[in-house]
């Protein structure tokens, strides 16, 4: 099979993909699949990569002389890669796509949807999940309608005058969360603690998109479930964030500095239970396919409250959804697998 590896991409999330990527790929046998590398740079330019995986992962991939101009063809006819190389283009008919892109222009809908209009199957959700899943607003919504409780919130369309703001904002208790309705890795998110920072907030998530989310923090901690399957769901263990401080922002995220993650989450076997089946009714609710790690709050009282889906969860081999999935007998690269032949279905 011939899996074409999409890394980097055209979002804040960028330096994310570059890792989860070079994970993804050296758990791609060669024996089984023929690579093919599709680099995409932060300002959204489209190359065709054939050099090693250390310079994708200290990002200096651009550089490398295998570097040609190439796009996803949407010419069903030619059913993969349009290399452009020197005026001539040449096709390259791929079996399967393998987006490992973070964020916008890569988890939000927009690549599912030039894959899907190829007829180039595609690991992971497709445009419409990704989509719901991208914008936590819609994705509350509709969770919400499926009797899943979320955080009280309140929506900006747009920013409004500081006078409006604390107006709208006067019944919500804080702490609150003021987040970008489309974004990843904790980007454009600000913990406050007061009425007074709440402007600056707003102003620095409308830095990254149109639309805010303003939320009530949930007392407890994060727990996340990795989810994996089309209409057979396999559920991986549940993981918890211990944190000392703040919130699970980039830095700690990346860094792990002051917080720690237990797999599995230190929780008896009957809230892991309702835990994983919230992620499953949350998972269908919103029409997910392939993957997915399901972000959730677990309350003082032991309620269950959303947080987020990720359609494509940080992937490197220390990350968080492998690791879940590890919790139950899974490699990484059956996990892999197990996602081509999920998107071939
Ligand atoms: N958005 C990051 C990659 C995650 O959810 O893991
Ligand atoms: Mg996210």
């Amino acid at each position: 099979k011939t899996v074409a590896v999409l890394f980097g991409g055209h979002s804040t999330e960028y330096e994310v993909s570059l890792q989860s990527a070079c994970s993804v790929i050296e758990n791609l046998h060669p024996e089984k699949y023929h690579v093919i590398l599709l680099g995409i740079t932060r300002q959204g330019e489209w190359m065709k990569y054939s050099g090693n995986i250390r310079q994708i992962q200290n990002d200096t991939w651009r550089k490398h002389d295998s570097c040609v101009p190439a796009v996803i063809s949407p010419d069903r006819n030619t059913h993969g890669i349009l290399v452009l190389d020197g005026g001539k283009a040449t096709a390259i008919p791929i079996d399967v796509a393998f987006p490992v892109l973070h964020g916008k222009n890569g988890e939000d809908g927009t690549v599912q949807g030039l894959l899907e209009m190829a007829g180039i199957p595609c690991v992971g959700c497709g445009t419409l999940s990704s989509a719901l899943c991208m914008d936590k607003d819609i994705a509350h919504r509709l969770a919400h309608l499926a009797g899943i409780k979320t955080p009280n919130s309140i929506v900006l369309p747009s920013q409004i005058p500081a006078k409006k703001l604390s107006e709208q904002t006067a019944h919500m208790q804080y702490p609150l969360f003021v987040k970008p309705a489309n974004a990843g890795s904790s980007l454009g998110i600000t913990k406050i603690y007061d009425a007074g920072d709440l402007s600056g907030a707003v102003e620095a998530a409308f830095q990254h998109d149109y639309k805010v989310i303003i939320e009530e923090a949930i007392a407890g901690f994060e727990v996340g479930c990795a989810v994996l399957g089309n209409e057979t769901l396999t559920i991986g263990e549940v993981d918890e964030i211990e944190l000392s401080q703040g919130f699970f922002d980039y830095t700690e995220k990346y860094t792990l500095k002051t917080s720690k993650i237990h797999m599995p989450a230190r929780i008896d076997a009957d809230t892991a239970n309702r835990i994983k089946q919230t992620a499953a009714t949350i998972y269908q609710t919103l029409n997910c396919s392939g993957f997915a790690r399901v972000d959730l709050f677990l309350t003082p009282e032991n309620e269950i409250v959303f947080n987020e889906v990720n359609t494509i969860p940080g992937f490197t081999s220390h990350s968080r959804y492998p690791n879940m999935l590890k919790g139950i007998g899974m490699t990484f690269e059956q996990i892999v697998d197990e996602l081509i032949k999920l998107a071939m279905q």
